[in-house]
């Protein structure tokens, strides 16, 4: 087996690809960070282009592939394409974000397609009509849980002044289904709207950190699970304060419209996907460069 180890001039090895499948989504979160794009639109990946994508996991030490959109349940072929990459023996841990409002229909085929776990968006607990709250979509989770999309992580962003005083009810929710709860910082897409909504997690972090039985470090982003007293578990993702986020990361992403993106926060120095895929992805590691630095966007 091949197995040729993909590292950058930061020496961070690219292990993970995250694939976005689709532009389109049927939310429109007013924080989206649409995955670097300014808007959804209709792109969408072929089959054959995600195809081509298993001749880099063959070669390379990719071991790791996350499947996002806009919403990925919306692709028309999302069941095809999450065969094609489980059938892949080197992809150990094939998984999805998704808003989850489609999982009724797709959860169990999903199971049956190779899918291991879903990662699912929810930012409140009560009824937000702005925001996804638990209660639109209790029942997918259920459903998810069932058919064995484990382990299952709720994504929170935490936005001042809507949903700060819904960590607590969010934590013992998922506590009590088994799922993880990771608390994720405001990415600053658009400035206006982040100066309203950001809030820091270091408060909270420090709160966890008093408080948690067992703290575990990831290797991804060297981000902090905190196992609680009641055995929720909750991570933080603080993508703009924690200094360590762009010097660990080990992701480069595919976009809907089947170009490398070698960082997340940036859609300026984009790759292609040619006929060379090979030569479109040395060119897209070549071009990987730290975004935050000690917190600081070095790039302003
Ligand atoms: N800041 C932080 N997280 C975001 N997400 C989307 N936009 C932002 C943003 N501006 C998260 C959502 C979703 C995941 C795909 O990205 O929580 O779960």
């Amino acid at each position: 087996m091949i197995n040729i180890k993909l590292i950058d001039k930061y020496n961070r090895e690219i292990t993970r690809l995250r694939v976005s499948v689709i532009s389109s989504c049927n939310l429109n979160c007013p924080y989206c960070h649409n995955e670097g794009f300014s808007s959804h639109n209709s792109n969408k990946l072929t089959l054959d282009q995600i195809k081509k994508l298993l001749s880099i996991i063959d070669k390379y030490s990719i071991s790791s592939v996350k499947i996002t959109g806009g919403e990925p349940l919306l692709h028309p072929q999302i069941v095809d394409i999450v065969k094609i990459f489980s059938s892949h023996h080197k992809i150990r841990d094939l998984s999805m974000t998704t808003n989850g409002l489609l999982l009724e229909k797709y959860a169990q085929k999903l199971k049956n397609a190779g899918l291991n776990r879903v990662n699912i968006s929810c930012d409140s607990y009560h009824y937000n009509p702005s925001y996804k709250s638990l209660k639109s979509i209790a029942k997918q989770i259920t459903i998810a849980l069932e058919v064995g999309l484990t382990p299952i992580k709720l994504n929170m962003v935490l936005l001042k002044g809507i949903n700060e005083n819904e960590i607590e009810p969010m934590i013992n929710f998922t506590a009590e289904k088994g799922i993880t709860l990771q608390i994720i910082e405001l990415i600053d897409l658009d400035k206006e709207y982040f100066n309203k909504f950001h809030v820091s997690l270091e408060n909270l972090a420090s709160k966890l950190e008093n408080e948690a039985v067992e703290i575990r470090i990831r290797e991804l982003h060297q981000r902090k699970q905190y196992t609680l007293p009641n055995g929720a578990k909750v991570e933080i993702v603080n993508p703009v304060h924690n200094t360590n986020f762009c010097m660990n990361c080990k992701t480069l992403r595919v976009t809907n419209d089947f170009q490398f993106q070698p960082c997340l926060y940036r859609i300026d120095n984009l790759v292609p996907i040619g006929e060379d895929i090979d030569k479109s992805l040395k060119e897209a590691i070549e071009r990987r460069r730290p975004f935050f630095v000690k917190g600081k966007n070095i790039h302003d």
